[in-house]
């Protein structure tokens, strides 16, 4: 049995890949689950899958769990330099990334160093800094297999082709919750409004993401560093249905697409089977006769300026990115504790990003002390009430 570790297993992609491991039993050993504060749920998992460590950012949250389960072999880590330290000096055979923000580089680093093989769904660690994981990767000879629905597809699509063949990517985009909204409507969207998706059930920060068209705009980032391919040549497509999760176009104007249920349980399970694909589950399969019409359309640059947002630090390179997606963090938060109105987000991230200073081709520790100082400004921005 392979060994796998799952960081951020108490969240909507952590759970779906507990769901997956259950339902494919004798494939994988879990031998590391990790989450921030929610000790209750992580007590359930530990109890069912019986790992060897389990770790907790919130040190109080670690102290209930290790109290509550003095009568398991299990070894509690507590704080966040702990998970760090176990994922640096124990190899797994795959490390699930799904912390969500900022919160998840230092773990995936500490990961690939050991030579971990990563699937990664917490995009933003590659949006962070992208140009040291890719190269990590490389130097360890890790994989990086992408969990994105999105990213799954294109991966799927490009096996086999020459680089030189491929005219460009087509990332579909769910349009969110807001897809057609006004911009009166906009500004009165509120946060239970915006974690609604119309298609999938996600976690509070990608759905606000969805909702403002970041998260197709980190997406963008992500999918450059995956498949070595130049933002300029991704582009973006909404598709309401969630049906198509992305398209590759070759230079004779042929296209390759993946299609399927808006199912996460797919994508996790093609990473965990890969190269290999385990049988499907019954609500895995299409039903082609009850789809409803299949559409497609711009994005609407006005109404969503997030992704122009994304397209500008992409084309800035350096710490650009790491400053977008960490105002971006810090900006999602404030909304979602009612201090920071919807169509204030994508005004604060402009904003800061005209604020921090510009780095070309930063080393973790500078990417470390963009993230530091974004938050601070992004924070500083938004308590000054110049929104
Ligand atoms: N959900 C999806 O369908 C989907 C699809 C594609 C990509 N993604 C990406 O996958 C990542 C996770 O998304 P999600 O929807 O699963 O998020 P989520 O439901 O909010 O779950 C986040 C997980 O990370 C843990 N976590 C948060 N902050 C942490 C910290 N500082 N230290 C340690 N653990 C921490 C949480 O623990 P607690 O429960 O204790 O807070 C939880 O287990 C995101 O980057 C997202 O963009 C998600």
């Amino acid at each position: 049995m392979k060994s796998l570790a799952i960081l951020g297993a108490t969240g909507s992609v952590g759970t779906q890949t507990l769901n997956v491991i259950r339902a494919n039993p004798g494939r994988y050993d879990v031998q590391l689950l990790g989450a921030k504060s929610n000790w209750r749920l992580l007590e359930e998992q530990v109890r069912a899958f019986r790992p060897r460590w389990a770790a907790l950012a919130d040190p109080a949250a670690a102290r209930q769990l290790e109290e509550r389960t003095g009568d398991l072999p299990l070894i509690v880590l507590a704080g966040p330099e702990a998970l760090v330290q176990v994922l640096a000096a124990q190899g797994f055979d795959l490390v699930v990334a799904a912390m969500v923000g900022h919160a998840g580089l230092l773990p995936v680093v500490s990961a690939i160093e050991a030579g971990s093989d990563i699937a990664l769904a917490n995009k933003e660690v590659l949006v962070l800094a992208g140009h040291l994981i890719t190269a990590l990767c490389r130097q360890k000879g890790v994989r990086l297999l992408p969990l994105d629905s999105e990213h799954s597809a294109i991966f799927q699509c490009l096996r086999g082709r020459r680089a030189r063949d491929l005219n460009r990517l087509i990332l579909t985009a769910s349009g969110g919750p807001f897809w057609g909204c006004s911009q009166e409507e906009l500004a009165l969207a509120t946060p239970a409004q915006a974690v609604k998706h119309p298609n999938w059930k996600m976690g509070a920060k990608i759905s606000v993401d969805s909702a403002t068209l970041m998260n197709k705009g980190l997406e963008v980032i992500e999918a450059s560093w995956l498949f070595q391919v130049d933002p300029d040549k991704i582009e973006v497509l909404v598709h309401r249905q969630s049906i198509v999760h992305s398209l590759v176009e070759f230079v004779d104007g042929s296209v390759l697409a993946q299609l399927g249920v808006p199912s996460m349980e797919l994508p996790i399970q093609l990473a965990l089977s890969w190269p290999r694909r385990w049988p499907g589950q019954d609500q895995y399969f299409v039903n082609w006769l009850d789809l409803p019409a299949l559409t497609f359309s711009q994005p609407d640059d006005a109404a969503f300026p997030s992704l122009g947002l994304a397209r500008a630090a992409a084309k800035r390179g350096g710490n650009g990115p790491a400053v977008l997606s960490t105002a971006n963090d810090v900006c999602v938060a404030n909304f979602l504790a009612g201090r920071l109105a919807f169509n204030d987000i994508p005004r604060v991230i402009g904003a800061v990003m005209a604020q921090v200073p510009w780095q070309a081709d930063p080393d973790l520790e500078a990417i470390l002390a963009t993230i530091e100082k974004t938050a601070r400004a992004t924070q500083n921005y938004i308590e000054s009430r110049e929104c």
